[in-house]
């Protein structure tokens, strides 16, 4: 057993997507000693832990989460000398490194896989759920109705045979089976080698499904169009898990100071999260849901106009509040808008109308809550979602592939398809990351396998927003420097509580000090509101707009103005 320090609670995180953030040998693709050539525009923005989405060798069908092999840097993105130069470099400058590791499933290209599927009677074949169909009016259909997260059946079958696999993602991506032990040990033994190796933690992918409902049987809930039931109870915190995870943690992550964050997408509610991260028992250290993450209607929207997408403010607030209000005193809580599974935050809940006032409040919101912030790489420069003309531009997204698919066969036109997956595709979020004016933003000397933004010519670029004084980058860096700041850390780790929950259109909380509160104030809309506020401002810390309109106790806030204030 380690001495756990807990080195992340002051730590402002920052997400890469290794395929766009940095691409070092013009392949297209960003790499791995691109980030490095990075860290200084990275400690200089003030973050020191980073999540790298998926490094390991996979044959891409989603993305780098279909692990060919675990223990090979994907040649697309360097090698494994690159990672460890990663690695020192980013401990020289007080940055810590968090991996992503995909534990629920392989890609089927993995060795594994291809035993398992060569012999049935290998040891590897105990490693995946494999399953017989079922015979019904003389057509073989997969073993039992679950609908997995790709918009098709769950279950693959195998060539000609009357075998199934499951795969809850994409079809080239099998799950592994949690229960079997050995399989697990395979597990440990990565995690410890990366461990081993200096890598500080990790994003544990898809965590909420490792377990299984062992009996297969048929979901109850009502089916699609297409006889399938999506039904994530049958694969989403089974009890079992609870078991894998206790064993995971004695075995590994208890022997390392290392920060585990378990990313369980809208599977778990607040009260349950405890079973995760509590303090005493929980077996890893943070819960990424995505409760916060659309509070504006637009998931699975193709159905609504424009104007019906708005953000639901006070949902939102009551949904920060009770993830609050579950772990505050009692588990590690992360803060976060988006990471590379959903649109642009500024296009979510900012407006490319207010580009500076709304990515600044996001900001500001983000940085002082209680909990480790993590910034999506791009949002400190007001990167928002793309604006391509074709569906194909999408295409690099195997669900974005599978969903178009789905949508034509239930009648939706390509005209309404492009316009939802502008919207709400995950690829908003995927494009190369924009360093300067030059062609593909900085980011390559050639076209990227990601289509870059245009607006990177609209001054949406890291190099002209360093040279704008009242830019977003400047103040993002601004406030990070402020959030640690000893006074206002101290007063980050004092009770939170939401102010003014009501409210339709301002997202206010305030820290109770003994004898101070620090307050952020934020309208979060595309027009001016009213806010009424009753303390004596000691110090306005961060403010996006150039005078401070206050009259009778009352602000009026401008479109998304925002204040960090000690009263
Ligand atoms: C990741 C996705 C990925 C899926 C399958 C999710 O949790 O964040 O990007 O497609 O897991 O690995």
């Amino acid at each position: 057993m380690v001495n756990k320090t807990h080195w992340w609670r002051d730590a402002v995180g920052y997400i890469i997507y290794p395929e766009s953030f940095q691409d070092s040998n013009n392949d297209g693709v960003g790499d791995l000693p691109g980030i490095t050539s990075r860290l200084d525009y990275l400690k200089d923005l003030g973050v020191n832990l980073l999540w790298i989405c998926p490094v390991f060798d996979s044959p891409m069908d989603d993305n780098g989460y279909d692990v060919r092999d675990y223990y090979k840097i994907n040649p697309l993105f360097g090698t494994n000398e690159d990672l460890k130069t990663l690695l020192d470099e980013a401990h020289k400058r007080g940055i810590r490194i968090c991996l992503d590791f995909v534990l629920n499933h392989t890609s089927d290209e993995h060795p594994w896989f291809q035993k398992a599927l060569a012999d049935p009677n290998s040891e590897e074949r105990g490693f995946y759920h494999f399953r017989k169909g079922k015979w019904v009016d003389g057509k073989l259909l997969p073993p039992n109705n679950w609908k997995g997260f790709f918009a098709t059946s769950a279950w693959e079958r195998v060539g000609e045979t009357d075998d199934f696999y499951l795969h809850i993602f994409s079809k080239k991506m099998p799950d592994v089976n949690w229960a079997n032990p050995a399989l697990r040990q395979r597990y440990y033994e990565i995690a410890r080698h990366y461990l081993d190796l200096g890598v500080d933690g990790f994003r544990l992918d898809a965590l909420a499904h490792l377990a299984k409902d062992m009996t297969f049987s048929d979901s109850t809930v009502p089916t699609d169009e297409f006889g399938r039931a999506y039904d994530p109870s049958k694969f989403s915190s089974r009890p079992e898990l609870f078991d894998y995870l206790a064993e995971f943690k004695r075995e590994v992550l208890d022997h390392y100071d290392c920060l585990t964050i378990g990313e369980v997408g809208g599977g778990v509610r607040p009260e349950e999260a405890l079973r995760y991260v509590c303090f005493e028992n929980g077996a890893i250290n943070m819960l990424f849901n995505f409760d916060t993450a659309w509070c504006n209607g637009a998931y699975g929207s193709i159905d609504k106009r424009d104007d019906e997408i708005k953000t639901d403010i006070i949902g939102m607030k009551r949904s920060f509040e009770s993830w609050y209000k579950s772990c505050a005193g009692k588990a590690d809580l992360p803060i976060y808008w988006e990471n590379h599974d959903h649109p642009r935050v500024l296009s979510q809940y900012g407006s490319t109308a207010y580009r500076g006032e709304s990515a600044k409040a996001l900001a500001t919101l983000l940085l002082f809550m209680y909990g480790t912030p993590f910034i999506y790489y791009g949002d400190e420069i007001g990167m928002s979602n793309v604006t391509y003309s074709r569906i194909e531009d999408f295409y690099m997204d195997v669900g974005n592939r599978n969903d178009v698919e789905e949508k034509r066969a239930l009648g939706y036109s390509d005209e309404q398809i492009l316009h939802y997956l502008c919207r709400c595709s995950r690829v908003n979020a995927r494009t190369p990351m924009q360093w300067n004016s030059s062609p593909y933003a900085g980011f390559s000397n050639v076209a990227p396998r990601v289509k870059v933004n245009d607006n990177y010519l609209e001054g949406v670029n890291a190099l002209d927003e360093m040279n704008d004084p009242y830019s977003i980058i400047n103040f993002v860096q601004y406030a990070i420097g402020k959030r640690k700041d000893p006074e206002i850390a101290a007063l980050l780790k004092k009770p939170w509580k939401i102010v003014d929950m009501n409210h339709p259109d301002v997202f206010a909380y305030q820290h109770e000090g003994e004898d101070e509160r620090l307050v952020v104030v934020a309208n979060l809309r595309p027009y001016s509101t009213f806010f009424g506020f009753y303390h004596t401002i000691r110090d306005v810390v961060l403010h996006n707009y150039g005078d401070v309109i206050i009259n009778d106790h009352v602000f009026t806030l401008r479109p998304f103005e925002c204040f960090l204030l000690r009263v």
